[in-house]
């Protein structure tokens, strides 16, 4: 990817981080369910979602990570990798045996620990990265030979001076 077609990662870091509240939102909505008593009619419909999510969320971090040459994206996808297998092999054991109390245990287990293990850490890690990307005189960019962010248009009540 050319240095003219590297978007700013400031606002792509931004972007990561509403992902994650979303998709923290959507599983504090089935929390929720839980306590209500509906925790077995929804948790299909919330591993469809992660399953969906994942596909989606895990291709942008993974776009990311090559366009500013990441140093840990090889571990970082792996990690990835990892994830998505354990919740189609969720989303396999809904399908097969139902909304089973054990099925619920499972979900509550994977979710906070890619929640707190992957999104506080290993993508904290990359957030911090993007970040140090678009900050003026970061060394790492240049030591890794990663261009710098799209420089930013003057205002145009800037151009129209004059
Ligand atoms: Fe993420
Ligand atoms: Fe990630």
């Amino acid at each position: 990817m050319g240095a003219e077609s590297v978007p700013n990662p400031q606002p792509l870091q931004a972007l990561m981080q509403g992902e994650h509240d979303r998709l923290y939102s959507r599983f504090k909505e089935w929390l929720n369910a839980c306590v209500a008593g509906h925790g077995h009619e929804e948790v299909g419909r919330l591993l469809k979602f992660m399953v969906q999510y994942m596909a989606e969320h895990f291709a942008l971090e993974e776009e990311l990570m090559r366009t500013y040459h990441y140093p840990e994206t090889q571990s970082h996808t792996q990690g990835h990798q990892h994830i998505r297998q354990e919740f189609e092999k969720l989303l396999k054991e809904f399908e097969s045996f139902g909304a089973t109390t054990k099925l619920n245990h499972l979900v509550i287990y994977f979710v906070f620990e890619w929640l707190m293990g992957h999104v506080q850490g290993t993508d904290k890690q990359l957030e911090t990265y993007l970040l140090a990307q678009s900050t003026p005189g970061a060394s790492s960019s240049e030591s890794l030979g990663v261009p710098p962010g799209d420089p930013q248009p003057a205002p145009l009540n800037a151009q129209q001076k004059g």
